[in-house]
């Protein structure tokens, strides 16, 4: 096939209708889909879907196109790699001219692929008798064990590369790829989790030890070339779908969460891997929906977390919300204990994100104290200045002035004072 009929086939197989709703929720207004636009930050659905057309257009920042532009600003990438992704998609093969990064890394794909196999397998063996024993104590069914393709890597320090190194791989790749260390395997004796990115290819892994004495809880896959710790996200790849149908998405702290979510129906999960939130994955996040539940542990890590990343999250035009759990607890303990329906009643009593912030100011205040409430007063109006949705930042202003008897009009200017101090610094920076 010549280069313009292979662009023309999968033109003619890449629906932008279905396309673009696999990126961002997509609703139908007669002829029309609307979504809110992923170009720029926005709340409102001002990007319009044409099926018969085969274009997109936002009203508000101007963003337009076919499906081919649309796959290239969104993932940030080339024609010819955005060709690849949308045949791939369609099961047509994009080679030759149009080889690139993605057929590049395809022999690095199929090793973690094999390795994956292998960590499976070995769990299933006599040798994966404690492992499974473990995951059983901590109410880790065989079902969630496939589900999740969770393994086991072997105490006998060379067995994954004496293997790979058999089927013609070069210790160069496993290394590059962190499967090895040198001559060694770098997993021993770990419960293996695959992590997979957006598309759900397996690209590294997180092995947890089990019943042995090394300190370090968690061993997740360097950076290598497929493997970005930055802008991964746990679980992405079923999340997506889900997120769209639930219309929410829940971001936890660690992978054993989300596990046990989805254990009570809740796939509409992903977690971080820590409590730092990056800028990409805030963004990637934000693709999955724009009501985003932050539900991390109960500790103070986890609290600072709610803070900074709800922030982060608020300042992209998002409305996050927050489950606040008791220290000591995470979402897998709490979940474990209190069953599916306590759980269906954080997510529905999530508190917003600015009430939350609201009430961790007003702690430790003295109120006898005008400075302190002024200081008070000053803070909370900071945090209103950056909330985009116009009625809610009214709604906190009005209770404000209310509170503590002041004038309406003296807090609104003060608001529009941070806020054009705001403008001023993000011009500069
Ligand atoms: N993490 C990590 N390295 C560590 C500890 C944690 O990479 N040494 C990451 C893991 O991805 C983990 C997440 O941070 O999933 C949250 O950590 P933590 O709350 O300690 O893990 P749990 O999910 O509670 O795991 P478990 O219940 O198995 O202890
Ligand atoms: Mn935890």
């Amino acid at each position: 096939m010549d280069n313009h009929s292979l662009i023309d086939e999968i033109r003619l197989h890449s629906d932008i209708v279905d396309v673009i709703s696999s990126y961002i929720p997509l609703t139908q207004k007669g002829k029309n889909y609307f979504g809110v636009c992923p170009f720029h930050d926005d709340q409102n659905p001002s990007m319009s879907v044409s099926k018969d057309l085969q274009i997109y257009k936002c009203f508000a920042c101007g963003a337009s196109g076919n499906v081919f532009n649309f796959v290239m600003d969104y993932e940030h990438v080339p024609f010819r790699e955005a060709l690849s992704i949308l045949g791939n998609r369609a099961g047509i093969k994009v080679s030759g001219n149009f080889d690139n990064k993605n057929t590049k890394n395809e022999p690095y794909y199929k090793v973690l692929e094999l390795a994956l196999k292998y960590y499976q397998n070995n769990i299933n063996t006599v040798q994966g008798k404690h492992a499974k024993e473990y995951l059983k104590g901590r109410g880790i069914s065989e079902d969630i064990i496939k589900e999740f393709g969770i393994g086991l890597s072997l105490k006998k320090n060379d067995s994954l590369t004496k293997l790979l190194e058999e089927k013609g791989y070069s210790l160069k790749v496993l290394n590059d790829l962190g499967l090895s260390s040198n001559t060694n395997d770098t997993y021993i004796n770990r419960i293996m989790f695959p992590l997979h990115d957006l598309n759900g290819r397996c690209i590294g892994f997180s092995g947890r030890i089990y019943n042995n004495e090394d300190t370090n809880k968690y061993l997740n896959t360097k950076e290598t070339p497929i493997f970005k710790k930055g802008e991964l996200i746990y679980n992405y790849h079923i999340a997506r779908d889900a997120a769209r149908t639930k219309k929410y998405v829940i971001v936890m702290e660690g992978f054993m969460d989300v596990i046990r979510a989805s254990t009570i129906g809740y796939k509409n999960v992903v977690a971080l891997m820590g409590t730092a939130m990056t800028k990409e994955q805030a963004n990637l996040i934000k693709r999955l929906s724009n009501d985003i539940i932050l539900c991390f542990d109960g500790d103070d890590a986890g609290l600072h977390a709610d803070l900074v990343n709800g922030e982060a999250l608020t300042k992209m035009g998002l409305n996050p919300k927050v489950i606040v759990l008791s220290n000591n607890e995470d979402p897998d303990t709490y979940i474990l204990k209190n069953g599916k329906e306590s759980f269906d009643k954080l997510v529905k009593d999530a508190i917003p994100w600015s009430d939350y912030k609201i009430n961790s100011l007003k702690k430790n205040v003295n109120m006898k104290s005008d400075l302190e409430v002024a200081n008070y007063i000053n803070n909370v109006i900071k945090e209103a200045s950056i909330i985009t949705d116009e009625i809610r930042k009214e709604i906190i202003l009005k209770n404000l002035a209310k509170e503590f008897d002041l004038e309406y009009n003296t807090l609104e200017k003060r608001l529009s004072d941070y806020k054009s101090k705001e403008e001023v610094k993000k011009k500069y920076r």
